[in-house]
């Protein structure tokens, strides 16, 4: 069997990374842009900022901020509105997964006819995406879903109401820019959701099926990232050097899951869909548990391969060199007791 393997995403990392990519933007034939964003990354103060550093390069920017979380069609229709009506050549998204992935979204819809169902992942509606996409560059202002080096848009569709992956290779931003300095003022507890997100993609990147050596590798890294680096994120939101680990771990933790994700995914999703719970922590909530059942309920079918994967990823875990495949779930859970952060 011929495997395909890709890491092609051009990553800038470090402080003042958001300089650097205007720069790079400014000595292009393309002047106009739209930077995708939400709400409350404005209000944090990264919209204005990023915007101004944009603007000062010499480019023309649009600001489109009507992104929810757990984003929904209607998200996609408005920016692509705003795109063309902007004659834009590209879009810069900046904030977390949500408006990294509208903006990916808006590239498809601003290019072909909707709706956006029509290009759900699992009927095969990467085959529907034809056109060269307009590019998107992307700056994640959280440290968590990866969608800046990712394949994959994750929408609510108006016509099935469930959230849906749309996937093609086209939809890999240009660049990603990892400044760790816009992810300093994130709040303890949507650092720790979106740590756990990150985390949990290197976790079920690894334990997914097929064969993948490289996946695997990043997977690891990103997990052991993670769990260096998260406790200090969350205490310490200034900690720059912890910050921008966390960016790290998110982007390898995407860059593994090419090789697949799991049931902790798949049951996270309708849990954001139905009952607004964000992504990470849906994840978070989810982990333990669905490793547990799958501990019991498919003991019968885990081969040996796989009791190594989980007691690997149990001894990564600190002070658990000897840990068992069995005590993966409780190892989450003393670690994710020990960083919830107090509301
Ligand atoms: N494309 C993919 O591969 C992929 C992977 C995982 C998750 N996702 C999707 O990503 C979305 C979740 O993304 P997310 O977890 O990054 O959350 P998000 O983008 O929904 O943001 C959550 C909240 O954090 C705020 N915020 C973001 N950065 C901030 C900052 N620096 N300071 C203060 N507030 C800030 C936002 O305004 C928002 O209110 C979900 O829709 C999920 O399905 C996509
Ligand atoms: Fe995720």
């Amino acid at each position: 069997m011929v495997l395909q393997f890709n890491y092609p995403t051009t990553i800038l990392y470090g402080p003042g990374a958001v300089r650097e990519l205007a720069e790079r933007l400014a000595r292009g034939a393309d002047r106009r842009f739209v930077l995708v964003t939400d709400e409350g990354v404005v209000k944090a103060g990264l919209a204005p900022r990023v915007e101004g550093v944009l603007s000062a390069a010499g480019l023309q920017v649009d600001v489109f901020t009507d992104v929810h979380p757990n984003p929904v069609e209607e998200d996609v229709e408005k920016g692509a509105r705003v795109f063309t009506g902007a004659r834009a050549a590209g879009l810069v998204a900046l904030g977390g997964g949500s408006p990294m992935d509208v903006a990916k979204a808006i590239a498809v819809r601003a290019t072909h006819e909707g709706p956006l169902s029509r290009f759900d992942d699992k009927l095969g509606g990467d085959r529907l995406i034809e056109h060269p996409l307009p590019p998107v560059y992307a700056i994640p202002t959280t440290a968590g879903t990866g969608s800046e080096v990712g394949r994959s848009a994750v929408i609510i569709t108006r016509d099935t109401g469930v959230k849906t992956v749309i996937f093609h290779p086209a939809l890999m931003p240009r660049v990603a820019v990892l400044d760790p300095e816009l992810t300093l003022g994130l709040p303890p507890h949507l650092t720790a959701a979106t740590g756990f997100d990150a985390f949990t993609h290197g976790l079920e990147a690894y334990l997914a099926r097929g064969f993948h050596p490289m996946a695997d590798a990043v997977a690891v890294g990103c997990m052991e990232l993670v769990l260096e680096a998260l406790p200090g994120a969350i205490a310490r939101g200034d900690d720059l050097e912890a910050r921008g680990r966390m960016l790290l771990a998110a982007s390898m933790g995407a860059t593994a899951f090419q090789k697949g994700l799991g049931m902790i995914h798949s049951l996270a999703h309708p849990l954001s869909t139905r009952y607004g719970i964000h992504h990470g922590l849906a994840n978070a909530l989810l982990m333990p548990v669905a490793l547990a059942w799958q501990l019991e309920e498919k003991a019968a079918v885990f081969t040996e391969d796989l009791q190594g994967r989980y007691r690997r990823v149990a001894r990564l875990f600190p002070g658990r060199a000897q840990a068992d495949h069995r005590d993966l779930p409780e190892a989450i859970l003393a670690f994710r007791a020990e960083v919830t952060p107090s509301r």
